[in-house]
């Protein structure tokens, strides 16, 4: 699924004194099946564009196509619904959102959630865990015994097991040290053979 942004402009509490102005002017294309990566300073805007692309938050003016499907300021709830079925979306710190008692568990809770059997889920856990390089030796222990940079990993591959066309990930090496950084970065080059992928 390719990804445009036409005259993306984003306002935060738009109309309100207290509006702030994130993005204005965004134009560019993705192509299907490609790995882009997006830099800026703290402030200049991709935790909003990260936002825009699930439709967390709608263009205040101009529009999002997504594979054959156009987001804008009047996008219904429905239409938000069917895209997110395509977005695999790894917010900043993604680990505090583990919580099951096990490694496989907790990779196998998102497919399942969409409706794969329990088999299916399995089988694209494991898939998922080895391709973020985690061991499975790791697959019965709890979340919580693990390092951080493997934190990182398993909700990752939690994300990666619901086989997304689109992964958007922020930030993905954030607090994580350096080589833990360099590690993840290695790791998450293969994604981009059938996945469009976008890293900020
Ligand atoms: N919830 C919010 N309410 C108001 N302003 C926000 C909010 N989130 C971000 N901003 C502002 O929007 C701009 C872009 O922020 P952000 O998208 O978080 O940038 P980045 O992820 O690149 O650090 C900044 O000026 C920031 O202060
Ligand atoms: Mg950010």
């Amino acid at each position: 699924m390719a990804i445009t942004f036409k005259d993306v402009a984003f306002t935060y509490q738009a109309g309100t004194p207290f509006a702030t102005p994130a993005l204005h002017d965004v134009n560019f294309t993705i192509p299907e099946h490609s790995f882009t990566a997006v830099i800026g300073h703290t402030g200049s805007g991709k935790s909003t564009m990260v936002q825009q692309l699930d439709g967390l938050a709608l263009p205040t003016s101009g529009s999002i196509q997504i594979g054959d499907t156009t987001m804008d300021a009047e996008t219904d709830k429905k239409t938000l619904n069917q895209i997110r079925r395509h977005i695999g979306m790894v917010f900043q710190f993604p680990e505090a959102q583990l919580f099951e008692q096990s490694v496989i568990a907790d990779v196998m809770f998102g497919p399942m959630n969409y409706g794969m059997s329990k088999s299916d889920a399995e089988d694209a856990a494991k898939k998922a865990l080895q391709l973020v390089g985690m061991p499975e030796s790791s697959y019965d222990k709890s979340p919580f015994d693990l390092s951080g940079g493997q934190m990182r990993r398993v909700a990752i591959a939690g994300v990666i097991a619901m086989e997304p066309e689109i992964l958007v990930l922020d930030e993905p090496t954030a607090g994580l040290d350096p080589e833990g950084q360099q590690e993840l970065m290695t790791l998450l080059r293969p994604c981009k053979r059938n996945t469009t992928s976008l890293l900020f």
